[in-house]
């Protein structure tokens, strides 16, 4: 027999050798691979071609402890590969985490929506006249969006406005629509007036959305927005309703805008107009247009009678102007869709 170590000392002597070594290279990892692990020369192979030379009584002993010294050194290997691998990856994105953070892309400041800026600027206008906002729901009843404004049941005026139903009208239903038109906030208001006891003198404004079942093209909408005006005292006159008019006008558009009123008809006002303004445009025959922006009126004895106010005391003017129509002027957009499709290379231009 030769006078090498036995094979539990070469065993003993390989596993001090693998817990020894260095793995932090990939070059590190394949001398390690070929010096234990190679198929043809690896020394763990070797020491298992010498198995023969223990006594058989040893052998099941000393294959288990060459098992087991296999298995710790795959197990090494194995955790090296996996840190290497980690390593290139990270190295792979170029990541330096010595560099400064990268300056965020720059958030575009929002900006309130053209209707909005136009809503406001008509409320702001309004408010130095002092009159203060009501307001009423989208949703309503008969007797608010029509019957209280003395459109009789049945009548054609109804059909002035086409209307969403959500119930039928009566006497099928109760007549639940979505509001054609801002002027039940006027009833609202009277009654509540009444209700609370304070009566007149009212002097509100009542902005808010309307919805009418009509075909979508660059002029019409089946939403829009309106803003309702009411003044009730004792003495008031259309004389009064001219001077709000003109004077609102003039701090809307600037300067001296022209305007004219047209007789008009509207159930809940007599006398009724409707109101336009000259729309200076040089290429247009004329050199412009007229173009209406609200309806207005007395407002009708019977009206006042439905809510419970005394016509014989008091008076009053009601006025609904477009809102839409009112920011068309003050943008120049004559495409009231523009409004409503959120398109922000239109949007971003307010
Ligand atoms: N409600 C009317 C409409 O939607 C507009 C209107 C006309 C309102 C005359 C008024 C008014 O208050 O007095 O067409």
């Amino acid at each position: 027999m030769s006078d090498s170590p036995s094979l539990p000392a070469q065993i003993d002597a390989l596993r001090a050798e693998i817990d020894a070594a260095t793995l932090t290279t990939p070059e590190e990892a394949e001398a390690f691979r070929v010096r234990f692990l190679g198929r043809k020369a690896g020394a763990i192979t070797a020491l298992f071609g010498q198995i023969g030379t223990v006594p058989p009584e040893a052998r099941r002993e000393t294959g288990q402890a060459l098992n087991a010294l296999r298995q710790s050194a795959e197990a090494r290997l194995q955790d090296a590969e996996r840190a290497l691998a980690q390593t290139a990856s990270a190295e792979a994105t170029d990541l330096d985490l010595t560099l400064p953070g990268r300056v965020p892309a720059p958030t575009e400041p929002g900006s309130l929506h053209p209707l909005t800026q136009t809503l406001e600027a008509i409320q702001d206008i309004f408010a130095q006249f002092g009159f203060t906002v009501a307001r009423g729901p989208e949703i309503e009843d008969d007797w608010h969006n029509f019957t209280a404004l003395n459109f009789p049941a049945n009548h054609p005026a109804r059909d002035m406005q086409d209307t969403f139903f959500l119930e039928e009208p009566p006497p099928a239903g109760r007549g639940v629509v979505l509001r054609t038109h801002t002027s039940p906030v006027q009833v609202r208001v009277m009654e509540e007036a009444v209700k609370s006891g304070g009566g007149p003198p009212i002097r509100v404004i009542a902005p808010g959305r309307v919805f009418r079942n009509e075909a979508v093209s660059f002029k019409s909408y089946f939403m829009f927005h309106q803003v309702e005006g009411l003044v009730i005292d004792e003495g008031v006159s259309f004389a009064d309703l001219k001077a709000v008019l003109f004077a609102f006008a003039r701090a809307f558009f600037g300067g001296e805008p022209k305007m004219r009123f047209r007789p008009s008809f509207f159930p809940f006002t007599e006398p009724s107009a409707e109101v336009d303004v000259w729309w200076e445009d040089a290429n247009l025959p004329g050199g412009g247009r007229w173009l209406e922006i609200l309806g207005c009126g007395m407002v009708d004895p019977n009206v006042l009678s439905a809510v419970g106010i005394d016509p014989e005391r008091y008076t009053g003017y009601a006025f609904g102007m477009g809102v839409e129509r009112m920011a068309q002027i003050r943008y120049d957009v004559d495409d009231i869709r523009l409004y409503y499709e959120n398109d922000l290379r239109f949007l971003s231009q307010f």
